[in-house]
């Protein structure tokens, strides 16, 4: 998502922030910007699009002597992608760049009495830090207890860097939620939300926990835990590559990506989830409450995320849904109910199929909704309405971090609008917070799961092909696990709903037909159970990915037991995607290039 970088030191501070900035790039991001603050006083640049305008914006303009300096590219959550909300957000003597969500700024943005230029959440961090600076009795230290006092003010995730007039040759910093490290090299201090902007600069980095805040001068860093006691900066060693530093230390974009699922979850989740109810304020109850009915449409895993989506509305919002696949849709002369929402899936915002999908509900007069990756993208421009699914840039070509932003979206959909119908009694509502509340730390990738899977992915490298089964929300996830098979490994699979097995694809089975079954115990278990029993008498090699013992399965992964269904998903979502990386790895294959994929679809 969006990127940091600062600077403090005698170097021109123009060239060390677009080379940091540069190399945050591959994070993602719609607008960028830079502040300096030397002894003439402090300037600001931003751009909105790529670097190079940033760039063409600050020409020749160099610093000079001592400078604080701090940068941002920014991926737009709250507001539009506009130079008045790229990063740093200033005031009359101060800028401050921000990652993070400050979930009460609303409330924040209320006890200030300055007026706001941006839509950002971010702005309100400079507004409350000049006044808690002018609330100061002047002191040495005054900026820091303002920086402090801003700090004790805010609710949600934030890395921080902040620049005042006021303290000339400071650099105030704080982290709660989201990364940040600094580097102290023979040039000075450095600091960046991820590794690779400090290679090159410094040998070592110190890396920020929650609650650490602080400031940077000449003498060194001050550093202090969310208490106010001193903390003794532990360093530690940066990567060799700036490429290496990139990928966080996985050997792959996408391991790092179903890595990432957690963050993700939770990045969706801030702000959103109250003790008793929940809020999408993207949407309001009134636009959602006369809509009949629902049309999902979109392509690949895309497509799979709306059929999950299609049981969640039809369970939750008790909402008459449709899914589609674009292409199919496009040309099938489909008959749409003019009362109801069209609502489009895609990570990048850009597949051609979608698109056109989108452009034909429209001129049917049907509302539109565009849950999307991507803000500024193609299909979020058509759209009348989005959702951004937070879960920053996605570089494997194989979605996985995206699949889990849509699904996980699609649930708090449901819930919204069932709560918006007054559909959900209040014990079910509580019930489903309380399992959202947990979604995230269910797709924390658990060591030994992630060992046994890489073990067992050698016995699975050849056969005649691969079945994935499941019932109800688990048979999208089986056709999600094959097509994250298919696509990395070049194997044959296919995902099945576990009850047609049955009906003819059960004359394939024999010792070579690999058949992962997604036996959920929280979900049609018994259903499933007959259905796996009626393959192992055919002889079928049957992995079973279940809570319990069964005694079929040539092999068992098993995961943690949950009462409710999302949060089996979620785990065996991981498990499906780690074991078609595995796969894959072992086959010498590119896991994040597979051969004849594009990440970006464009053509129909
Ligand atoms: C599979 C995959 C593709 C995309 C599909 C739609 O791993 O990435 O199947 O899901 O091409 O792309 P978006 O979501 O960008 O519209």
């Amino acid at each position: 998502m969006c990127g940091i970088v600062g600077y403090l030191g005698e170097q021109e501070a123009c060239a060390i922030l677009l080379h940091g900035l540069r190399e945050l790039e591959y994070r993602g991001y719609d607008s960028a910007g830079v502040a300096l603050l030397e002894a003439s006083g402090l300037r600001c640049f931003k751009a909105v699009g790529k670097l190079d305008n940033l760039a063409a914006k600050l020409g020749d303009t160099a610093s000079s002597g001592k400078v604080a300096a701090i940068g941002h590219t920014r991926w737009a959550t709250h507001g539009k992608p506009t130079e008045a909300n790229a990063h740093p957000h200033g005031l009359t003597h101060s800028q401050v760049v921000h990652n993070g969500i400050i979930e009460n700024y609303v409330a924040l943005r209320a006890s200030v009495a300055t007026a706001f230029l941006s839509q950002t959440d971010s702005e309100v961090i400079v507004h409350l830090f000049e006044k808690h600076l002018a609330a100061q009795p002047p002191a040495a230290d005054t900026a820091l207890a303002a920086f402090r006092a801003t700090l004790d003010a805010l609710h949600g995730a934030y890395a921080i860097l902040l620049i005042s007039e006021t303290a000339p040759g400071q650099i105030f910093f704080a982290r709660q939620g989201s990364p940040l490290q600094f580097g102290l090299g023979a040039e000075g201090c450095f600091f960046a939300s991820s590794d690779a902007p400090l290679i090159g600069h410094c040998a070592q980095a110190v890396y920020l926990q929650d609650g650490h805040w602080g400031v940077a001068e000449a003498t060194g860093v001050r550093l202090f835990d969310a208490e106010g006691a001193a903390v003794l900066p532990q360093p530690a060693a940066l990567p060799a590559t700036s490429l290496a530093a990139r990928k966080e230390g996985y050997r792959y974009f996408m391991e790092k990506e179903i890595y990432e699922q957690p963050q993700v979850l939770t990045d969706i989740l801030t702000g959103r989830l109250a003790a008793d109810c929940l809020s999408l304020d993207e949407l309001a109850p009134e636009w959602l409450r006369p809509l009949r009915s629902i049309t999902l449409c979109a392509c690949g895993t895309s497509y799979h995320a709306a059929l999950v989506g299609s049981y969640l509305l039809e369970r939750l919002a008790q909402v008459p849904t449709k899914v589609e696949i674009a292409s199919e849709f496009r040309y099938r002369e489909p008959v749409l109910d003019r009362d109801g929402l069209f609502v489009v899936l895609s990570q990048s915002g850009e597949t051609a199929d979608t698109l056109e999908a989108i452009k034909l509900a429209k001129a049917q007069g049907l509302a539109t909704l565009a849950l999307c990756n991507v803000d500024n993208s193609s299909i979020v421009r058509e759209a009348d309405h989005r959702l951004l699914l937070r879960a920053g840039i996605e570089k494997g070509v194989a979605s996985t971090k995206a699949f889990s932003a849509q699904v996980l979206t699609l649930w708090l959909l449901a819930l919204y609008w069932g709560q918006a119908k007054a559909v959900l009694s209040g014990e079910r509502l509580a019930q489903e917070l309380a399992a959202l509340r947990q979604a995230p730390s269910v797709m924390q990738v658990q060591p030994g799961v992630h060992e046994r899977l890489h073990r067992l992915s050698k016995r699975y490298l050849h056969g005649h092909g691969f079945f994935f089964i499941g019932r109800d929300l688990f048979y999208p996830l089986a056709l999600e696990g094959a097509l994250k098979l298919k696509e990395i490994s070049y194997l044959h699979a296919e995902g099945y709903p576990a009850g047609e097995m049955k009906h003819g694809p059960i004359a394939l089975a024999d010792a070579q037909l690999f058949t992962i079954a997604l036996m959920a115990r929280s979900c049609l278990y018994d259903k499933i159970k007959s259905n796996v029993e009626e393959l192992s008498a055919r002889d079928a090699t049957i992995i079973a990915i279940t809570t319990e013992y069964f005694e079929l399965a040539d092999d068992i992964i098993q995961i943690r037991a949950y009462d409710h269904p999302m949060l089996e998903f979620f785990e065996m979502l991981v498990v499906v995607q780690l074991l078609a990386m595995e796969i894959a790895i072992r086959l010498g294959n590119d896991v994040d290039m597979p051969r004849n994929l594009a990440k970006s679809v464009t053509v129909e």
